[in-house]
C-alpha cells in the first residue's frame, strides 16, 4: 500500500446556519490523480481552502505528509501548492515577470531563469513567456497558474475546478499536463471537478461529495465495478415488475427509477428473471446493463 500524504479526518466548516462541508474522510495517496467530484455547491472548494489552510475548520483534523495541518502547519503546507477558484495574476505584466513575481513571494527569493523557463515549457507557454497575460485565453492562463503554483517543487498540488469554463480543447491540455505532472515528475494531484466524465478520464482515485458530505472514496476502476452488474428492466405493470424481482435471492438493490428498474443481477441470472416476470404476466420491453460511472455518480448524488 502506498504512502497516504493526505488524510482529512471529519473535517467540517460550519456556517450561521449549514454545514458546507462534513465530515469529510480523505485519503489521498502518492502518485494518485485524485478526483474530487461534486455538484455545485457541494463543498468541494470549501474542503479545498480547509486543507490548504485558507479557512478554519469547525471540526476535524488534516494531516499532510504525516503533520498535522494546526500544529505544525508549516510542515505540512511544505510540499504543498494550490489554485482555489482562479489564479490570479498581473494582467499587463508577462507571464515571465508574473512568474518572477509568484516565485518571490513563495520561495522568499526571484527564481532563476532556468527555472521559469523550464516550467514554462512544461505547461506548453515557454513561446508565451514575454507576452502580457491580458493577450493570453482563458486555457493559458489557467495553465500559467499551474506554472506558477510548480515553482516550489511541490509533492502535492491541489486544483479547484481547473478545467472550468475551458473549450473542449482547453480542458484536453489541462488534463494531458495533469498526467504529465504525475508521470513525469511524481506529483501526485488533487483535482475537484462537478464534471464525472473528466475525473474518470484523469483520475486513478476519486470521492464523490454532495451538499457537504462525503459519499464515497476509492479507485475509479473499483467504484466502476460497484456498479457493476446492473441492469435496467423496462417491464409492464412496473409495480408488480418491481414485486417479481424483489422477491428473487440473487437479485439485489431494487429500485424505480424514471427510466425503469434498476437492480444489481449478474448477468447469468438475466434470463430466469425474465422467465419469472414473464410467468407473472409481466411484458418485458427491454433488459440492458446500466453501468457508467455517471449513472452511479447521479444516483450517489440524487440519493443523499
Ligand atoms: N463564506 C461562506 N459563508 C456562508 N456559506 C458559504 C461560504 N462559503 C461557502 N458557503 C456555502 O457552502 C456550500 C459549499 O460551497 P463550496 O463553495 O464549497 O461548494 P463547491 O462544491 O466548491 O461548489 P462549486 O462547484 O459551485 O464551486 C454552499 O452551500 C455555499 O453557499
Ligand atoms: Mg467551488
Amino acid at each position: 500500500m502506498s504512502e497516504i500524504i493526505l488524510r482529512t479526518t471529519n473535517l467540517g466548516k460550519h456556517y450561521k446556519d449549514r454545514w458546507a462541508a462534513r465530515d469529510i474522510n480523505l485519503e489521498v495517496h502518492r502518485g494518485d490523480v485524485f478526483g474530487f467530484l461534486g455538484p455545485n455547491g457541494a463543498g468541494k472548494s470549501t474542503s479545498i481552502r480547509m486543507i490548504l489552510s485558507l479557512i478554519k475548520p469547525t471540526t476535524g483534523t488534516v494531516e499532510l505528509f504525516g503533520h498535522d495541518l494546526f500544529t505544525q502547519r508549516e510542515r505540512a503546507l511544505h510540499n504543498v501548492a494550490g489554485i482555489v477558484e482562479k489564479p490570479d495574476f498581473y494582467l499587463y505584466l508577462s507571464a515571465y515577470r508574473n512568474m518572477q513575481i509568484a516565485g518571490s513571494l513563495t520561495l522568499g527569493t526571484t527564481p532563476e531563469n532556468i527555472k521559469i523557463m523550464e516550467t514554462l515549457e512544461t505547461v506548453g507557454l515557454a513561446e508565451r513567456a514575454l507576452d502580457k497575460v491580458k493577450t493570453f485565453s482563458h486555457g493559458m492562463k489557467q495553465r500559467l497558474g499551474i506554472a506558477q503554483a510548480l515553482l516550489c517543487d511541490p509533492l502535492l498540488i491541489m486544483l479547484d475546478e481547473p478545467t472550468n469554463g475551458l473549450d473542449p480543447q482547453g480542458m484536453k491540455e489541462v488534463r494531458e499536463l495533469i498526467t504529465k505532472l504525475t508521470n513525469d515528475r511524481g506529483i501526485t494531484v488533487f483535482l475537484s471537478s462537478h464534471l464525472l466524465n473528466e475525473v474518470e478520464q484523469v483520475a486513478t482515485r476519486m470521492a464523490i461529495i454532495n451538499k457537504g458530505k462525503m459519499i464515497v472514496q476509492g479507485s475509479v476502476e473499483e467504484l466502476l465495478k460497484t456498479n457493476a452488474n446492473k441492469i435496467l428492466i423496462h417491464a409492464e405493470p412496473v409495480r408488480r415488475a418491481k414485486s417479481v424481482v424483489e422477491k428473487m435471492e440473487y437479485v439485489g438493490g431494487v429500485a424505480q427509477t424514471e427510466d425503469g428498474i434498476v437492480a444489481q443481477i449478474d448477468p447469468k441470472h438475466v434470463p430466469a428473471v425474465v422467465k419469472e416476470l414473464v410467468a407473472a404476466k409481466c411484458k418485458v420491453y427491454s433488459i440492458q446493463p446500466k453501468h457508467s460511472l455517471e449513472e452511479y455518480f447521479l444516483e450517489k448524488t440524487t440519493e443523499s
